[in-house]
């Protein structure tokens, strides 16, 4: 088998592999850092991000500020050590990327300009209109390309960790054009895989956002954390699912029921507030977790408007006028006029929740190292934990740069320390044999089509906005018995090319790994918290569920689920309070 030897190898390409493996190159040039990536590193889902990064930049805002807006609206569940490192290396981060030259949007003065953000009560999100992912990661990669020690793997598919006398020693590959598996000799290794939306039917998230990273790190033993809290975006279009950014609220937008009401006042958001206003009372921008759960009542009241593709509520933009829906959202009217037919200048455009991003991920603690020597994880593959049970949008973007660094400059100081054992030949060997055996098995009797719907629609039914005991029951069954199915797959291809069966076969794996995660922490954590929200279990339990959830793999069994005290430093749990306004 061919094999590449590094120093540390980073699994992922997107925001938070690219700033890892630049801090890398430029603290220590004669490094050899491997770079591997399912896709070309433009095409990573960090590509689709709107919005914007959230940073502390304005006189009137403060570190403070941003430390109980992120505690407060992840509903106490966030490590407050990990999120005091967050909000103080964000401006930084933010100052970093400009140098690098990110076109930040800016004020009439020249300086960066901040647009409002649900849950966030002052303004702090650095935007570049609504392109924000796209010039943020095309900013790293340009930054990528002038270190020469930065060897990309693109189209290269990983398939395992390598676990040697307790320590991460690499991982192994497929390399997509050829299908010759590779060994990745490392000495350290980095996760940066993001998110694993996919296991639900409707998401934002690119095909590519199968749990890959996640399911690495599980199967060599570390636990996922937190994975019962799954954050629905309150705007997506109903057609494809497609993200209408909280932008559109941030500039003004608001939602409408079928009668024309602002219903988010009838859900503790209030008050309501005169249209075209610059800067909003909360309404629209309450925290993403309240304002899909208040969709799911109105839903429930019959309040929603039909559509071909199903229930909706109505996103009216239409005071903001045609000059800064061009200039402030350009790619939203874009999208609304090409995936729905309505263009939001003349017309309210129908949206409704859609599953966004994972707050649970690879457990590590605040320096972004995993229990596993050696291995690191950061962005969303990664639970820091700063997002606690509900992420506030635009603390991501800066998460994977802040976070992104700091894996790298974890696993420098890993390197430091000392060598590794040698070894992983023979665990590479295996891997290679394990694929093969997929490759070639015949006789099977399922298909990965197959299972792969019969997963999605068990996430839909028993793990959406609201759950219940029975539902979670019925997912938790459901999990099992694809575990077990997924074992007798059988591939129509069995060529080496650009096998998209093998491919798709292997994300399902890394999918259904991360969805019995999901369904057994939420059946397992019985009160109601931010993004997880229990019919049977109304209330927020601290006495009981102020803990992180680890569900750690079990083989041929369901993971096991444990907890782990939430670090509370100067913000005690208090109430959630969004009728107030924004500033
Ligand atoms: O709405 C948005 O632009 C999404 C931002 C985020 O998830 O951080």
């Amino acid at each position: 088998m061919e094999t590449h030897s590094a120093d540390v190898a980073i699994i992922g390409a997107g925001g938070a592999g690219l700033r890892a493996a630049i801090a890398l190159a430029q603290s220590a040039p004669s490094l050899r850092i491997a770079l591997i990536s399912k896709v070309y590193p433009m095409r990573s889902h960090t590509c689709a991000a709107e919005g914007g990064a959230a940073g502390v930049i304005k006189p009137d805002d403060s570190l403070e500020h941003h430390f109980n807006d992120t505690v407060g609206g992840g509903d106490w569940l966030s490590d407050q050590d990990a999120v005091d490192y967050f909000i103080r290396e964000a401006p930084t981060e933010l100052l970093q990327l400009e140098h690098w030259g990110c076109p930040w949007s800016r004020e009439a003065d020249g300086s960066v300009a901040v647009r409002p953000f649900g849950g966030m009560k002052k303004q702090r999100t650095w935007f570049a209109a609504d392109k924000s992912g796209f010039h943020i990661l095309h900013t790293l990669f340009q930054t990528s390309l002038q270190f020469p020690s930065i060897q990309r793997f693109d189209e290269f598919y990983a398939t395992d960790l390598l676990v040697e006398d307790g320590r991460c020693v690499g991982l192994t590959a497929i390399e997509m054009r050829s299908g010759q598996m590779r060994w990745f000799d490392a000495r350290a290794v980095i996760i940066a895989g993001g998110g694993a939306g996919r296991m639900f039917p409707f998401t934002t998230n690119g095909a590519i956002k199968t749990g890959d990273g996640m399911a690495l790190a599980y199967r060599a033993g570390v636990p996922l954390k937190d994975m019962e809290f799954v954050q629905y975006h309150p705007t997506g279009l109903p057609s494809t699912g497609t993200l209408l950014t909280e932008a559109c609220r941030g500039e003004g937008g608001v939602l409408l029921n079928k009668n024309g009401r602002r219903f988010l006042q009838d859900y503790g958001m209030g008050p309501e507030t005169p249209l075209g206003k610059p800067v909003l009372k909360t309404m629209e921008l309450g925290p993403r977790d309240r304002v899909s759960q208040a969709f799911w009542h109105e839903q429930r009241k019959g309040n929603a408007i039909a559509t071909r593709w199903g229930d909706a509520m109505l996103l009216d933009m239409r005071h903001l006028g045609e000059k800064t829906i061009n200039e402030r959202l350009p790619l939203v009217r874009d999208m609304s006029i090409s995936y729905m037919g309505v263009d939001p200048v003349t017309d309210p455009v129908p949206v409704r929740p859609v599953v966004h991003y994972m707050m649970g991920g690879i457990h590590t603690d605040i320096n972004a190292a995993t229990s596993l020597p050696g291995l690191y994880a950061a962005g969303e593959c990664a639970c820091v934990s700063i997002n606690g049970a509900n992420r506030l949008g635009s603390n991501s973007l800066t998460e994977l740069l802040v976070f992104g660094r700091r894996a790298a400059v974890s696993a420098l100081e890993y390197l430091q320390q000392g060598g590794r054992p040698a070894g992983g030949a023979a665990l590479a060997e295996a891997a290679q044999a394990r694929v093969r055996e997929l490759v070639q098995r015949t006789g099977g009797t399922e298909s990965v089509a197959g299972l792969r719907k019969e997963m999605m629609q068990a996430m839909e039914e028993h793990a959406g906005i609201y759950r219940s005991g029975e539902g979670l029951a019925a997912a938790c069954a459901k999990l099992g018995e694809l575990r077990q199915r997924y074992r007798r797959i059988e591939l129509h291809d069995k060529t080496n090319v650009y096998n998209t069966d093998l491919l798709q076969a292997l994300e399902l794996g890394s999918m259904l790994d991360c969805a019995e995660a999901v369904v057994q922490s939420a059946a397992a954590r019985k009160e109601s918290r931010g993004a997880h929200q229990r019919l049977d279990f109304p209330g927020r339990d601290d006495r009981q569920f102020l803990r992180h959830s680890l569900a750690a793999y079990a083989g041929e069994g369901p993971p096991r689920v444990s907890y782990r005290d939430v670090v509370i430093t100067r913000s005690p749990p208090g109430v959630r309070d969004y009728s107030g306004g924004h500033e």
